[in-house]
């Protein structure tokens, strides 16, 4: 928006934009100035962007800081929270099921050791079911979600995030990934990130998604490349598939396919310890957005065949800045509106944590026949999980910021 003043002598141009786009500074806004005081100046050797990951079951954990200046030597320590006994590693080893950990990072340079604030997580519980977090499309700025991300962590094991965040992390060579890697630290250093890259992070070849997260579990699922990986954790089997690919004329498709797979091979393998497959990527299949991005045939022809014949549960993506989920479909066609032994994969869009792009609003007119539920609003997803059930929820959040509603539930079952 643009407006133009005659003051006195002069013009004055008033220019006001949605900060916090790609290309934009970011500013403080309502929703990233709930306390976290992210946007301070940090000492050369200061451990900031503080952020953890794990592998399967939940055995050991990653975690990753920066610092602004080379150090000498980088510290983990961590503990049992029933405990008092410090370790003192450089990553953790294998950890304690069904157990709480508090951790502190820290920095070795010229003699001058600098500690992090004392972070928590914890390990699988020993009971069957577990749950976890997933949100889409997360700025610094208009983030109208976080506040309420960070006080509900505790509730999870870990969180799956479907792309697109900062807006961009490469901008102003990376000092917005910077900020916004400061800015979520309070709910990435206590959950395990679980994420997939989107099409805002893939500058400069992906370099600053792939540094910044090279903590999510790929090597251990037999992946080259950290946007192609899984994990499974208790009864669900969870990857993380980049679509950029899809649209970089000069990328590789063969070595994405191939590894995709084989993991569903291997899953399919396990399938009666991991009954539940949900796929992550950031582009959708099927929306009803009034959005170009819900129609990628190129996306749709590749995928669709592979996910069904692997019996793939659950599609899950962002992109699309609203939340969406379809009933069991394929070809563009409703297979049914049962959840119980469901023929084909449903889809879920998930893209409306908050960004400054703002909310994605829908086509006019009636929903197609195969959307079974739609909120042009901001909120974020909850799985439960367990052996025979997978219960969704999608919770609202107001624009003030505060906890809004239930908009979406469903359980999805299997008995065969
Ligand atoms: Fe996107």
């Amino acid at each position: 928006m643009l407006a133009l003043y005659l003051l006195g002598c002069c013009w004055l141009l008033t220019v006001t934009a949605q900060l916090g786009l790609p290309g934009m500074p970011v500013v403080p806004d309502r929703y990233n100035s709930y306390g976290f005081p992210w946007n301070r100046t940090y000492l050369p050797t200061e451990p900031q962007q503080i952020h953890l990951s794990i592998t399967a079951q939940g055995e050991s954990a990653k975690i990753q800081f920066a610092t602004h200046q080379p150090i000498q030597t980088a510290f983990l320590k961590y503990w049992s929270k029933d405990s008092s006994i410090l370790l003192n590693t450089s990553h953790t080893q294998s950890l304690t099921p069904d157990t709480g950990y508090r951790y502190q990072v820290g920095s070795v340079a010229n003699s001058l050791t600098l500690w992090s604030a004392e972070f928590e997580f914890h390990t699988p519980s020993s009971q069957d079911d577990f749950k976890f977090l997933a949100i889409g499309d997360l700025g610094v700025n208009n983030a109208v979600t976080m506040e309420q991300l960070v006080k509900r962590a505790s509730h999870y094991d870990f969180f799956a995030l479907t792309g697109d965040q900062a807006y961009d992390l490469s901008d102003f060579d990376g000092t917005k990934g910077d900020q916004y890697m400061n800015f979520v630290q309070p709910l990435f250093a206590s959950l395990p990130y679980l994420g997939v890259v989107g099409n805002h992070e893939t500058a400069f070849n992906y370099s600053h998604y792939k540094n910044r997260f090279n903590i999510v579990p790929y090597q251990e699922s037999n992946s080259i490349d950290p946007l192609f990986y899984s994990i499974s954790y208790k009864s669900l089997h969870l990857i993380s598939f980049s679509s950029e690919f899809y649209f970089d004329p000069n990328a590789q498709t063969k070595y994405p396919l191939d590894w995709l797979e084989a993991d569903l091979d291997l899953a399919n393998r396990r399938r009666h310890l991991q009954p539940w497959i949900v796929f992550m990527t950031h582009r959708p299949l099927y929306c009803s957005g009034n959005s170009s991005s819900c129609h990628m045939p190129s996306v749709l022809s590749s995928l669709e065949p592979i996910l069904l014949k692997h019996k793939v549960d659950i599609y899950m993506s962002g992109h699309v800045h609203n939340y969406e989920r379809t009933y069991p479909m394929y070809n563009s066609s409703l297979q049914t509106k049962s959840y119980e032994n469901a023929p084909t994969f449903f889809q879920l869009v998930i893209g409306n944590a908050g960004q400054p792009e703002g909310p994605s609003d829908f086509l006019p007119g009636d929903p197609p026949p195969w959307s079974a539920n739609r909120f042009s609003g901001y909120g974020f997803t909850e799985f439960k999980v367990s052996l025979s059930e997978l219960e969704l929820t999608h919770l609202s959040v107001n624009t003030d910021g505060s906890l809004g509603k239930i908009v979406d539930h469903v359980v999805v079952s299997k008995t065969k």
